[in-house]
């Protein structure tokens, strides 16, 4: 493996039980994702994408194996320190944006910035600024209800820059957004990665690829190489058009 990784996985596995049944979501991975690179995580529905993001953001535990980032081993924190890793060290942004609803978009962006001790004044000028660089300072005491699903999402990129995090992970960021909104999301991506941070994406969408500096394809919680991907998504178009044909 790499040595200078941002982020590395040894053998990370997560498994779910339901009543009898085993799902093994994240199976054995080992990954190298190299600081300030912008990764594009693809795979079928679950496959163990948004498994494996919440693991590397340290909102959730392993069952098994070791996940190392920035340095710092997540499965041996106790709980104060992941959530001070979080807050310090991740900035994560979901496919259903996860605004709160009865907050403002300034309020929003400032909420994670609560708990570092930062004076007021500064939290809401900040804010602000967040709000201006995604092209958001006029709908700043706007109610999510009262903006855009583009617009709501790019609070939600303001919200987890605020604290200044050196990486970004995105579970489906552009999933719930029409093709204009959606693109210029990857766009706000491609800035934060250009920028200097390590930015994970988790996606459907293979126009992300263009911006990816290396993309990790998922089948069944394992990694495997873009051939073997192509191979087992073929056989699905096979598969559900024989399936169309008998109906
Ligand atoms: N909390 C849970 N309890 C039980 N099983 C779970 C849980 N979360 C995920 N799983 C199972 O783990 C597997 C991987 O789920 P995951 O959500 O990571 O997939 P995904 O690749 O993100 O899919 P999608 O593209 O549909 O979002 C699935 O089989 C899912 O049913
Ligand atoms: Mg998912």
């Amino acid at each position: 493996m790499l040595p200078d990784a941002f982020i590395r996985t040894e053998h990370l596995r997560k498994v779910f039980h339901m009543g009898r049944q085993t799902v093994q979501a994240v199976a054995d991975l080992s990954i190298a994702i190299p600081p300030q690179t912008f990764t594009v995580i693809m795979g079928p529905s679950g496959s163990g994408k948004s498994t494996l993001l919440y693991l590397l953001g340290g909102l959730d535990r392993p069952t098994s194996g070791g996940i190392q980032v920035g340095g710092a081993s997540l499965e041996k924190m106790d709980e104060n320190s992941l959530a001070v890793h979080r807050r310090k060290t991740v900035g994560f942004i979901f496919q259903s944006f996860n605004l709160v609803t009865s907050m403002t978009a300034a309020q929003n962006v400032e909420f994670p910035m609560r708990f570092t001790g930062v004076p007021t004044r500064v939290r809401k000028q900040r804010a602000l600024d967040l709000l201006g660089q995604v092209g958001l300072e006029q709908r700043a005491h706007h109610r999510p209800t009262e903006l855009s699903g583009g617009q709501q999402q790019r609070v939600a990129v303001a919200r987890a820059l605020v604290n200044d995090p050196p990486l970004i992970l995105a579970d489906e960021p552009t999933g719930n957004l029409d093709t204009v909104s959606g693109f210029s999301i990857m766009q706000l991506l491609s800035e934060l990665h250009r920028s200097g941070r390590t930015v994970v994406v988790v996606t459907h969408d293979s126009r992300m690829l263009r911006f990816a500096t290396q993309v990790i394809y998922l089948l069944d919680g394992h990694v495997v190489s873009e051939e073997e991907y192509i191979a087992a998504s073929t056989l699905a178009d096979v598969d559900l058009s024989e399936e169309n044909q008998s109906k």
